[in-house]
């Protein structure tokens, strides 16, 4: 099967298409390069250079990658920079997103998986999340990647879409060839690691006074390579709707026991600062992953603290400036 894979130069579209080809599947990536890298993309997959944000190239890109199925990574998602820029996030994850949806129909496309997020719930009232959970999000970020799940369900009914929107919770960790390079980094493990590497000052901890056992805040963390591979699962069973997939592991940990895990697996020890709680930052984002295990068999098996932050870590040293080295 030709899969397109949109986003292919980022961070977890690469680890996508790193995965697609050692299982032999034929790949096109898509990507404007605006914050990815082209040397992320495996050499065996196709490329084409394309802004979603112009339907009428992307009506073409699409129409000729020639693929059967699509998996769409590619969006903006800083959630401080979507605040002050909706705007940039509105016009790149919905009309992006509905360009895209668009293309796929005129080109008989039926097989969509949509990279959705936590950030769809806001703040939950009730854990572990559920995907019936109410959707409350609270910054433009998580409201355009709700905008595009609604609309999902219409291109169902009225197209034939077969689609899956799987909601991450947070994505750590690296394969070989393939790790984190965003610019600017916000994540908790590639920021705490680049203090390692003598590239930030320190690490701060945001909130110590949190309702969890050790005061710090609490997320469910997944391995990049585990969560692709749902990805290509779902492909293969998007003979019918899936709907809508939270991917986590209901294993939260803190950010204390993020920091314990880093000294562990570096030998080093992480310099941290404390600072209070950010706005809509809750004390603990956990998934009910059910509908995951039923519907994509997720059994993510790399997502261990130690394991996400080791394979990170070794990425890291090997290419201390990202891509470029
Ligand atoms: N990384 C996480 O922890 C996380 C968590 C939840 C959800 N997500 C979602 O997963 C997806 C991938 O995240 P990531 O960390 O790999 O991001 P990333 O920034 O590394 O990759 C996104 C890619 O999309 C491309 N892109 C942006 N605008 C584009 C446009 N207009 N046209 C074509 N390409 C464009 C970028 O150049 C980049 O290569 C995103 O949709 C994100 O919202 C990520």
């Amino acid at each position: 099967m030709r899969v397109l894979v949109t986003g292919g130069g980022g961070y977890i579209g690469s680890v996508a298409i790193e995965r697609l080809v050692a299982r032999g599947y034929d790949v096109v990536a898509l990507d404007n390069f605006s914050r990815g890298h082209a040397a992320a993309v495996h050499p065996e997959a196709d490329k084409l250079h394309c802004d979603l944000r112009d339907s009428t190239s992307t009506a073409q890109a699409v129409a000729q990658s020639g693929a059967e199925a699509i998996l769409h990574f590619a969006a903006l998602h800083l959630v401080l920079e979507s605040v002050g820029k909706p705007g940039d996030y509105y016009q790149t994850n919905v009309s992006g997103g509905i360009n895209l949806l668009n293309a796929a129909r005129d080109a008989g496309i039926s097989r969509f998986v949509f990279s959705s997020t936590a950030a769809v719930y806001g703040e939950p009232q009730s854990l572990p999340v559920r995907e019936s959970s109410p959707k409350e999000p609270i910054n433009p970020y998580g409201h355009s990647k709700w905008i595009v799940e609604q609309l999902l369900p219409v291109y169902a009914e009225t197209h034939g879409l077969n689609y899956a929107a799987f909601r991450y919770f947070n994505v750590a960790g690296a394969t070989e060839e393939r790790g984190e390079d965003h610019d600017p980094e916000t994540h908790i493990i590639p920021v705490a690691l680049q203090v390692l590497l003598g590239q930030r000052d320190s690490f701060t901890v945001f909130g110590t006074d949190y309702p969890t056992p050790d005061g710090t805040a609490i997320r469910d963390y997944v391995h990049v390579a585990d969560l692709a591979d749902a990805h290509i699962t779902a492909i293969e069973r998007l003979d019918s709707p899936l709907g809508a997939i939270n991917l986590g592991t209901r294993d939260g940990f803190s950010v204390r026991q993020i920091v314990e895990s880093i000294n562990r697996v570096t030998g080093q020890e992480l310099p941290i600062a404390f600072g209070d709680r950010r706005q809509g930052d809750p004390p603990a984002l956990i998934a009910d992953t059910t509908r995951a295990r039923e519907l994509v068999d997720w059994n993510p098996t790399r997502s261990t603290m130690d394991e996400m932050i080791g394979s990170a870590w070794d990425w890291m040293q090997r290419h201390p400036n990202g891509y470029e080295s």
